[in-house]
């Protein structure tokens, strides 16, 4: 149906919004928790036994999950961890990065991929991305160099991008390849889950993500004998014996564990949480690419390029426009129409307010800040050559350009078919008063 003339004059001029009621917190997991949550959280109190290995009655959910888990996508060994961050450092660490080493990462990411790469030792170098938001295989083969030895691939905002051409260069270059899955729980590529196309792949169950225990992550890996350092690693520095109790006689696992171990409290909320995300990401999805199709006739505004539509996990639609003012003003625009979130969500925004997803708004890196007196990792001996790495902005061209004149709407997964017909109605208002003619 036409709109009206009051219709169709824009509510950042005074018109009527598309909608007044806010639209749905993002944070996908979280509206869905319920009874299953209740039950198994329910259950562990019942048991007053919250730690995984040993205690009175222990009801073994972190290791249902783990099994729940590998049965699901295919992993050969899965252990559940504190956080996304922890999960990030354990997978370094397995793969024994330290100093002289550097690590290949994009430069659109989380400040958890740097922060694991330096407190490791290593040196993050930057990859520029490409239309897919994520790492660009044809940086990356300019950027790997003798020093290279890992390659830490994030599948950003909810889908892979290039990753079988970026396994392909991590392979025939030699260096280890780790997936960041954090915001991709549940997404695949061509039908193989994220995750299995590394040597480890890291998982995050903090709130945003797209099923949650509060906290909370996941390491995988085929390898075994990367997996028995993944596990002494994310615990004490050992392993356990089958009473649950740390065994220091394996010589050849003798570490420095860094405490990350999932309690079984957090492994009752995934686990019944896991159980879900595949309905949890199927409706995201179907929203967001209903939404996607029903503004692919306007070239105005460009979408993100998702190799393949049937993987993604659904929680963001990022779109670019001719330039940033431009891209400034249609958000607004939106906006005012009624597409955000309630008060304290981040639903509708440029790139230039997400913060700490874009290497040059990270003051810890850009300062080469260090946690200890002595500057380590920076002023490292084997790092000496890391004084020559800028990491301000202008390090990366298709990262800064795409930052400015980008911008996300978050796809709640609880977008009701009205919420989506909302939000396509106040996109082609928007770009119906832009984009003259459409
Ligand atoms: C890409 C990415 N990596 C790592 C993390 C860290 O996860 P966590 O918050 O569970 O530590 C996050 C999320 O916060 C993330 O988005």
């Amino acid at each position: 149906m036409p709109l009206s003339n009051s219709e169709n004059r824009l509510a950042i001029d005074g018109g009527d919004p598309v909608r007044t009621a806010p639209l749905p917190w993002e944070l996908p997991g979280a509206h869905w928790i319920g009874e299953e949550e209740r039950e198994l959280v329910d259950r562990v109190v019942r048991a007053q036994s919250p730690f995984r290995f040993y205690g009175p009655d222990p009801q073994h959910m972190v290791e249902t999950l783990e099994r729940e888990w590998c049965a699901a996508y295919g992993h050969g060994n899965a252990l559940a961890v504190s956080s996304g961050t922890a999960a990030l450092s354990i997978a370094l660490s397995a793969l024994e990065v330290g100093p002289g080493d550097e690590v290949l990462v994009a430069g659109y990411m989380w400040v958890s991929c740097l922060s694991a790469i330096v407190r490791a030792g290593a040196i993050p170098r930057l990859v520029d991305i490409d239309d897919t938001f994520c790492m660009d295989p044809a940086d990356l083969e300019r950027k790997i160099n003798a020093r290279s030895r890992a390659i830490l691939l994030v599948h950003m905002s909810g889908a892979p991008g290039r990753v079988a051409e970026i396994a392909e260069i991590a392979r025939s270059r030699g260096v280890r390849l780790i997936e960041d899955c954090a915001q991709a729980a549940g997404a695949s590529q061509n039908g193989t889950p994220v995750g299995r196309f590394g040597d480890i792949a890291t998982f995050s169950f903090q709130l945003n993500k797209n099923m949650t225990a509060g906290d909370g992550g996941m390491v995988v890996s085929d390898d075994d004998g990367l997996f028995r350092r993944i596990v002494a690693l994310h615990d004490l520095g050992y392993a356990r014996n089958d009473q649950g109790r740390l065994d220091t006689s394996d010589e050849t696992c003798q570490l420095w564990g860094v405490g990350a171990r999932m309690s079984d409290l957090a492994g009752a909320m995934a686990l019944a949480q896991s159980r879900k995300l595949a309905r949890i990401t199927g409706a995201m999805r179907r929203s967001k690419w209903r939404i996607r199709e029903a503004l692919c006739d306007i070239s105005q505004i460009r979408l993100r390029t998702i190799p393949d539509p049937d993987g993604d996990s659904g929680p963001f639609l990022i779109m670019s426009f001719a330039d940033k003012d431009l891209c400034s003003r249609f958000m607004t625009a939106l906006k005012a129409e009624g597409i955000q979130g309630p008060k304290g969500s981040l639903s509708c925004l440029p790139m230039s307010d997400w913060g700490l997803h874009w290497y040059f708004n990270v003051p810890s890196l850009t300062r080469k800040r260090s946690n200890s007196h002595d500057g380590f990792p920076w002023s490292h001996p084997a790092n000496a050559f890391a004084r020559e790495i800028s990491y301000d902005r202008g390090a990366l061209p298709v990262c800064d350009d795409l930052h400015d004149r980008s911008a996300l709407l978050t796809i709640a997964s609880t977008l009701s078919n009205d919420d989506v017909d909302d939000i396509i109605r106040a996109f082609r208002k928007v770009a119906n008063a832009y984009f003259q003619p459409l």
